[in-house]
């Protein structure tokens, strides 16, 4: 692929760096290849670059474009919200339809919370789950990323070197500058091992305020729980009296209406929100029960932020959630399906290219084993060659994240799906291309 294709982009990135650390402004986007892209503007399914390359994207901001990009119905909140005042500081009657309608969608909600980005309502959650029980500690999995904050940006990824023993992964600050204290306090457990993760609970007896968790672990690659475990994280946290918290960042209002809690039956006593939440504008939220958010009513656990429920944000989520609420029935089943059809196409372009789906949230990776059900199962994979396919299929007028997850929206139709397993066969045509790094 010619790389004049990105000539402004490439202007743009060089100019960034010299005004903008690093050249991006999330970590993240730095991994893109050749190099991170500018888009112009989006619409529905597709994207524009400042080139005018179109794309059907599958990147979708990183999952909060559950809508597509620039849905009307947002904008239109948006638009009519904007007319009367950006934040007021004060109280409002959306962040009020926004509650309601969150604690309708999630089972078990009574009330919430709400804050701007992910990271902050855990940070929030942890607070109140640690508030709510008097205890100091938080136990989180292996590979599940819970946002950038101190304590809780640990063992995300797996090194060798680093992460100890499976049945007993050490606390790897994924960061410098960390306080070195702050992770005194979080115990990392191996995913979808009940046996280890109750011999961790019970060494730590009444000292462990919440077990957090991506209870779809994402982040780590897609990787389902097992039948069951989620149901005995469930019993386990009941007998020790701590709280069961699902960080529904990418889960909630994808899976289902009601997120995971609703898609695999198990109730959590916090989950966290965000992304999907408010169809494209910053917006988070925290939900529990009556009984235990009354340690914030009550201002014990003191929540604050200048942002928070924001009627910007707060139209943003109602607009998001009351389509999603409205049309329940068409939307999930339709983004399982395409989910599925999208997972089944990609798996046909190589028998290596490996394909984990739930719902509309997929992950793809090259050389991986069959059966994945860690991240450390995923360590063997091949990197470089899955980049050397997402910057391919950019010339194919596809564009999806370069670590694997690919997601679908609403407007995602069956043709838009067709284009990218067309795209990847076509990748695959030549497949020392892509796995060798051969030239054509
Ligand atoms: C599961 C999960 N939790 C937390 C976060 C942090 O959210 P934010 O980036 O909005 O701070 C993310 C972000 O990707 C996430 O995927």
């Amino acid at each position: 692929m010619t790389h004049t294709m990105f000539e402004r982009s490439c202007r743009l990135f060089n100019t960034a760096g010299q005004f903008i650390a690093g050249g991006v402004t999330s970590a993240v986007r730095a991994g893109a290849r050749p190099h991170p892209l500018y888009f112009d503007h989006g619409e529905g399914s597709a994207l524009w670059d400042v080139d005018g390359n179109r794309y059907v994207d599958f990147a979708l901001g990183y999952g909060p474009l559950i809508l597509g990009h620039a849905p009307p119905i947002v904008r239109e909140a948006l638009h009519a919200q904007i007319d009367r005042g950006m934040t007021f500081g004060s109280q409002h009657r959306l962040e009020i339809e926004a509650a309601e309608l969150l604690v309708a969608a999630v089972p078990g909600a009574e009330q919430a919370i709400f804050a701007t980005t992910g990271s902050e309502a855990v940070a929030a959650a942890l607070r109140v789950a640690r508030g709510a029980t008097g205890r100091p500690l938080v136990v989180k999995f292996e590979g599940h990323y819970h946002g950038w904050f101190d304590g809780i940006f640990v063992s995300t990824a797996y090194d060798p070197a680093l992460s100890g023993p499976a049945e007993r992964p050490r606390v790897v600050p994924q960061t410098a500058g960390t306080a070195p204290s702050s992770s005194a306090d979080t115990i990392v457990a191996p995913w979808n091992d009940l046996m280890a993760t109750a011999a961790l609970l019970e060494e730590h007896r009444g000292q462990i305020a919440a077990v957090m968790l991506e209870p779809l672990a994402v982040n780590g690659g897609v990787i389902p729980p097992d039948p069951g475990f989620l149901a005995g994280l469930r019993a386990l946290t009941r007998a020790h009296g701590a709280l069961l918290v699902f960080d529904e960042i990418i889960t909630g209002f994808r899976l289902a209406l009601g997120g995971a809690q609703e898609h695999y039956g198990v109730s959590a006593d916090l989950a966290v929100f965000a992304k999907a939440i408010a169809g494209g504008v910053a917006f988070s939220a925290v939900t529990g029960s009556r009984d235990l958010l009354h340690v914030v009513a009550e201002g014990r656990v003191v929540h604050n932020g200048t942002f928070n429920g924001n009627p910007i944000a707060a139209a943003a989520a109602v607009a998001t959630l009351r389509y999603l609420t409205e049309n329940q029935h068409e939307v999930y089943p339709r983004l399982h399906a395409l989910g599925a059809r999208l997972a089944d196409g990609l798996s046909s372009a190589h028998p290596d290219l490996r394909v984990r789906q739930v719902g509309p949230v997929l992950n793809a990776a090259i050389g991986e084993p069959q059966s994945v059900r860690s991240i450390r199962d995923r360590a063997g994979r091949n990197v470089a060659a899955y980049e050397r396919f997402v910057e391919g299929l950019l010339g194919r007028g596809v564009h999806t994240t370069p670590r694997g997850l690919w997601y679908l929206s609403t407007v995602h139709t069956e043709a838009d799906v067709d284009v990218a397993i067309e795209a990847a066969k076509a990748m695959f045509a030549r497949p020392t291309a892509i796995l060798a790094g051969a030239e054509a």
